[in-house]
């Protein structure tokens, strides 16, 4: 993939452990477009790959925004672009892709966001003002002081449509789901974004009463019951040079790919960006990523190199 070259042009620090950057193009280049929901890979030094959603200004193609929060125990990333990364450095950027559209078509929005899932949510909220669209975002956050954006959402041009969710506990932040989501709204649709436990409880109460194809879902990290479950070896046939090879129970399909020097896309490694998604020819996935829809997932058509493995002894792939 093209890498783009970018300046950092301003870092702010917006709540506790979150800074936003403002990364822009020099010269007369002008960015990549992009639409709400979409993200950027930034390389952020030291080999280290991370996905950041977009949350600026689209319509600003010198400009991009990312937020970052300081995760503890951190992956290396958040601690490089805290630590690390200061206005004027110089740093590379992937094009942005889109893994959690925004259906700019539907009669409602209802946008829920929990922690740094303000990022892809804010750009929604900005995109659906914009439009006239009707829409309601509601923000879960520990308290004022880890509330990302508070000024932005509170003196903007929607700020009536926006609730703030501070200091909330499990139970409650789940009583405050389920109300939120009671009421389905025909052709209405449902985003949500932030932590594991957050987003198992609002996809669980978005479930109970809003169709599947309604609930949209943008996760950080793969869910650890499917990380973490039991692994069998396998054979992968890849159709198109009709080469076999075994992957092992502690390998991923990605590894031995790479240990064959076979080019795959990828990125997180953890199932959650939509990088290295493959086609399937024969032979049923073992879906084990927080990435693909219910209705890919079904399909068995497609499955995520890094993290899904065959549930059978073989799995035939497009490659
Ligand atoms: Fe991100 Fe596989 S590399 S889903």
């Amino acid at each position: 993939m093209t890498l783009i070259n970018v300046v950092v042009e301003k870092v702010t620090q917006e709540a506790e452990g979150i800074r936003s950057f403002v990364l822009a193009k020099k010269g007369l280049f002008k960015l990549p477009a992009y639409t709400p929901g979409s993200h950027i890979d930034v390389h952020c030094g030291e080999g280290i790959i991370r996905q950041y959603s977009l949350c600026g200004d689209p319509d600003d193609r010198r400009h991009l925004m990312i937020a970052v929060r300081q995760v503890a125990p951190s992956r290396g990333g958040s601690d490089l672009m805290h630590r690390d990364v200061a206005a004027g450095d110089r740093l590379e950027i992937g094009a942005p892709r889109n893994n959690f559209p925004l259906d700019e078509a539907a009669t409602h929005s209802v946008l829920l966001a929990a922690g740094i899932g303000i990022t892809p949510i804010i750009a929604m909220a900005d995109r659906l003002h914009a439009i006239g669209g009707s829409f309601k975002l509601h923000y879960f956050s520990r308290a004022t002081n880890h509330t990302a954006f508070r000024k932005r959402l509170e003196q903007g041009g929607y700020a009536d449509r926006v609730t703030f969710h501070e200091g909330l506990d499990v139970q409650s932040t789940g009583q405050t789901l389920d109300n939120i989501l009671r009421q389905p709204v025909e052709g209405g649709q449902v985003y949500m974004c932030g932590p594991a436990p957050f987003m198992d409880r609002a996809e669980t109460a978005a479930k109970a009463h809003w169709p599947q194809d309604a609930i949209n879902l943008e996760r950080f990290a793969a869910k650890p019951a499917l990380a973490g479950a039991p692994a069998k070896p396998f054979t992968v046939e890849l159709a198109r040079s009709g080469v076999t090879l075994q992957v092992a129970a502690g390998e991923t399909i990605l590894d031995v790919l790479e240990a064959h020097e076979i080019d795959a896309a990828f990125s997180c490694e953890q199932g959650v960006c939509g990088t290295c998604v493959c086609d399937v020819v024969s032979g049923q996935p073992d879906h084990r990523d927080s990435f693909l829809s219910g209705h890919q997932r079904k399909s068995g058509r497609v499955m995520c190199l890094c993290v899904s493995r065959a549930a059978g002894e073989k799995i035939v792939l497009d490659i």
